[in-house]
């Protein structure tokens, strides 16, 4: 663990019943409306439906049960660490708690987030190391697993603490060169670390045909502001760096380690923050999440269950923010024990949900940017309504026959766009039909113009004309009548998009 890291201190939803009986005079008029979504009940299925991944940080000894039950995606804690698996020439030695971890991910449909290449802390073998060496290490541990690696953070916390918006002057970064002093990194005869790192985690996937996105981390980059309102010079530097490489780069993490420091507490403008890195064409993930419930200083919320749901829902209201993953399972068993951070307590397998995961839970049923459901206050009659005296002459209503749909075994899909000029985002909804669905493929034409840039939560074949894709790991089961959404982004206008879906 760093040192720096150590001081960092730590309407009434009404539920709307199936029949709705309305007293119209004497008749009873029953007026059916489609059942009310089941809620998942796991986070895993939760976050899938509203498509994103739920994932948890993990080690080797910690593989328990719970992990493929309630998470679709891993983050190996320690055991992708250049201190765990480089040498000093840039080899990899000791990856098997790497590979078993890599293992349990994909035998229980998990995504894998490698973690991490290029970072001053843990560094072991390759503290000091060149940047020849260090691509050397990229090349190698990218190449390892290849495409079972969904995601890959290849620089962790290239900024300095305490909002200063500047570089690291730690090593690797003290390789970095200003040369013409203008006091960015960015120019062509500049040296910059991260640069030359993602440069070369480019080529290693594109030479190897890897489906691999290529992800930048911090913390203390979550909001727009930090505590008292002051710019998050920390966030704007990272967007800085995300804006000037985005050939490079795919995915930004916010690690969201909150705690009652002044620059680690969750603030209100988390989601504009979210946005504006997603408007650069990248996804957002919520990488490292635990939140202190330490609330002394009042300076995070009103409880760790209510600060839960805000972090959830704003990744949620951003189509780009394609995942979220807690730093461990149980209180007990994190880095940050003390700050009882986390969404279960207990340990050695044997855990109890928190308030704060029924609140993520509930924030994921919800879905993406939900429809509220109008506050109208419920109409008490003064008198409870009586149902009226049946007269033996008179014949009964007649009582509506629901129409009898057809069963639509298969899936059906729908497409919502926001678009500006130049470009948009298209949220695609697959729903399974009268029967569950283990797999499912969407195809649509793109006018001519258009091209997908970026998608998410699905894999693509093309870019433009007719364009194909279909589930993930873990977003290919469907259960009757429920639904899943992926999104991709594009360039050019979208409209009149027809998207055909075919199950498996
Ligand atoms: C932490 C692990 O949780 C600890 O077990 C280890 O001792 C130190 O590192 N930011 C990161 C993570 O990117 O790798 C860190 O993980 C937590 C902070």
């Amino acid at each position: 663990m760093t040192s720096d890291l150590r001081q960092r201190k730590k309407a009434a939803r009404i539920a709307l019943p199936t029949a709705v009986l309305l007293l119209i005079g004497s008749a009873v008029v029953v007026q059916s409306s489609a059942p009310a979504a089941a809620a998942e009940t796991t986070l895993r299925a939760a976050a899938a439906k509203a498509g994103l991944f739920f994932g948890v940080a993990a080690s080797p000894n910690r593989l328990y049960p719970i992990v493929g039950q309630e998470f679709s995606q891993l983050t190996p804690e320690n055991d992708m660490k250049p201190d765990r698996i480089a040498t000093s020439s840039g080899g990899l030695q000791n990856t098997s708690g790497a590979d078993t971890l890599v293992n349990h991910a994909q035998s229980n449909n998990m995504l894998v987030r490698g973690h991490t290449l290029v970072w001053h802390s843990q560094a072991g073998a390759l503290q000091g190391a060149s940047q020849a060496t260090l691509n050397t290490f990229i090349g190698n541990a990218i190449n390892r697993w290849g495409s079972r690696i969904a995601y890959w953070d290849v620089v962790n916390e290239a900024l300095e603490d305490n909002n200063t918006g500047r570089r690291r002057n730690q090593w690797p970064h003290t390789m970095n060169r200003d040369a013409n002093g203008d006091g960015d990194f960015f120019d062509a005869g500049d040296t910059d670390v991260i640069r030359d790192s993602f440069i070369r985690a480019k080529q290693v996937v594109q030479a190897g045909g890897l489906t691999t996105k290529l992800c930048i981390n911090d913390y203390d980059v979550d909001g727009l502001t930090v505590q008292g309102g002051t710019p998050n010079r920390k966030a704007d530097a990272l967007y800085d760096i995300v804006r000037n490489y985005r050939q490079y780069i795919d995915c930004v993490g916010f690690q969201a380690h909150f705690n009652d420091n002044p620059n680690s507490i969750i603030t209100n403008d988390l989601q504009a923050n979210i946005q504006r890195f997603a408007d650069l064409g990248v996804e957002v993930h919520i990488t490292e999440l635990d939140i202190d419930d330490d609330l002394s200083n009042n300076d995070i919320g009103a409880g760790q269950a209510e600060n839960y749901r805000k972090v959830v829902r704003a990744c949620l209201n951003v189509a780009q923010c394609t995942g979220i993953t807690v730093w461990g399972i149980s209180d007990s068993e994190s880095w940050r024990s003390s700050e009882r951070g986390l969404l279960f307590t207990g340990g050695n397998g044997s855990y109890q949900k928190k308030a704060a995961y029924h609140a993520v839970l509930d924030e994921l049923n919800k879905g993406r940017n939900p429809t509220v459901p109008p506050t109208t206050p419920p109409v008490t009659p003064s008198v409870p309504p009586t149902t009226p005296p049946v007269d033996p002459t008179t014949p009964p209503p007649p009582t509506t026959t629901p129409p009898t749909t057809p069963p639509t075994t298969g899936c059906s899909a729908t497409v919502s766009l926001d678009s500006w000029t130049g470009g948009f985002v298209a949220t695609v909804r697959v729903t399974a039909g009268s029967a569950p669905i283990s797999g499912w493929s969407v195809q649509l034409t793109l006018p001519s113009g258009a091209s997908v840039t970026n998608t998410w939560n699905a894999n693509r074949t093309g870019t433009s004309g007719t364009v194909r894709f279909s589930n993930v790991s873990y977003n290919g089961s469907v259960n009757a009548g429920q639904y899943t959404e992926f999104g991709f982004q594009g360039v050019g206008t979208a409209t009149g998009l027809t998207p055909v879906c075919t199950a498996s």
